[in-house]
């Protein structure tokens, strides 16, 4: 039996990372994929993208086509998924307003998410109260469609209770009409939140910590060659430290046996090369290499199909507008369900 309506978003605020590659996209290829879905929606947040960027919309505007290609490239399939543009569907819009009755400006102060963008972007003085809203717009992205699984990494946890507490609020007031969601998140927790290169906790384009899906090989060799690691390190026959190490921590989430064989065959597994790291004997450059190696035996294909798909961008432009015009479709649909809940239907006969 298949009930399950999955959802999820990306602000197009730069390419997509490999922070969101692990942290969701690689799951919602996986869920794409197994087929236990009625519905499956991958879409761009520009609105939400535009709360912090409202004063400048080209940022917004240029990622939009490139998302889409990050999309395409890590195999999310068009066929099977309907990806659309946020701020093409005006019932989002509404349903935020209404929303925006159920929450607390001092609900929306303590969301934890929020706070901690607050700080980083320097708000603190200077709060755009669409910024503090974003989380009910998140609300209104997921229940519009009747969501009931979010695939996402676990900085979005907070978002899925915001967006919960508002589903009780307005069932309680206006009758059961909403459903709530749970969210999920990958199998290793270190994926679900993945530290940047610079060991700070958080991958992020505004961080300039990030190894993009986009970023060519020798991108790539050059930022795993920079990465930070244990700074008390320095000498190859130093004992080194791997908690809080970057490099061991990407290793943690992404690196299988078969790296092994392949790229590294004096070692079985990590937990030797851990217990040689930690006894001293065991250059930085050569944990870099093999990191280099794991990283890009995942990447390589991602890049290639990514570099293909540019070439014809007037197909990536027919995947947004036929993914656009469906889920237009389903939100029509549900929000005359919604506002007769509201009780603002007001005009059997008034037809769109
Ligand atoms: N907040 C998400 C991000 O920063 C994007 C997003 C918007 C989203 N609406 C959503 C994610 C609904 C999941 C469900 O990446």
């Amino acid at each position: 039996m298949k009930t399950e309506i999955i959802l999820t978003g990306d602000r197009p605020t730069g390419h997509l990372h490999l922070g969101h590659y692990v942290g969701s996209l690689k799951n919602r290829v996986k869920l794409q994929n197994e087929g236990n879905f009625d519905k499956m929606y991958v879409f761009i947040a520009d609105a939400q993208a535009l709360t912090d960027n409202y004063d400048n919309p080209d940022k917004v505007r240029e990622n939009i086509r490139e998302v889409a290609l990050d999309y395409l490239a890590v195999g999310i399939d068009p066929k099977k998924v309907i990806i659309f543009v946020q701020s093409m569907i005006p019932e989002l819009a509404e349903y935020t307003f209404y929303f925006m009755n159920l929450v607390t400006v001092s609900r929306l102060m303590r969301n934890p998410t929020v706070k901690c963008e607050m700080h980083e972007k320097g708000m603190d003085e200077s709060l755009p109260s669409g910024f503090l809203n974003y989380p009910v717009s998140q609300a209104a992205d997921i229940t519009l469609f009747n969501t009931t699984l979010v695939p996402a990494g676990i900085d979005q946890e907070p978002m899925i209770e915001q967006a919960n507490e508002i589903v009780r609020k307005f069932n309680s007031i206006y009758g059961e009409t909403l459903n709530e969601c749970r969210i999920l998140l990958p199998d290793n927790s270190i994926c679900a939140r993945l530290p940047g290169l610079d060991g700070n906790c958080k991958m992020s384009k505004s961080l300039g910590n990030c190894i993009y899906l986009s970023d060519s090989e020798e991108e790539l060799r050059k930022k795993v060659m920079s990465m930070y690691t244990d700074p008390n390190h320095i000498k190859v026959e130093d004992p080194g430290c791997i908690e809080g190490n970057t490099v061991f921590t990407y290793l943690d989430a992404l690196c299988k046996e078969e790296d092994f064989k392949e790229f590294l065959p004096e070692y079985h597994n990590l937990d030797e090369l851990k217990a040689h790291y930690k006894k001293g004997g065991l250059g930085d450059v050569k944990i870099k290499k093999f990191l280099f190696n794991v990283l890009n035996r995942e990447l390589k294909p991602i890049r290639e199909k990514r570099l293909e798909l540019a070439k014809d961008m007037d197909y990536i432009d027919k995947v947004l507008i036929e993914g656009t015009k469906k889920a237009r479709i389903v939100a029509k649909e549900n929000i005359k369900k919604f506002k007769k809940a509201m009780r603002i239907n007001y005009f059997d006969s008034y037809d769109e």
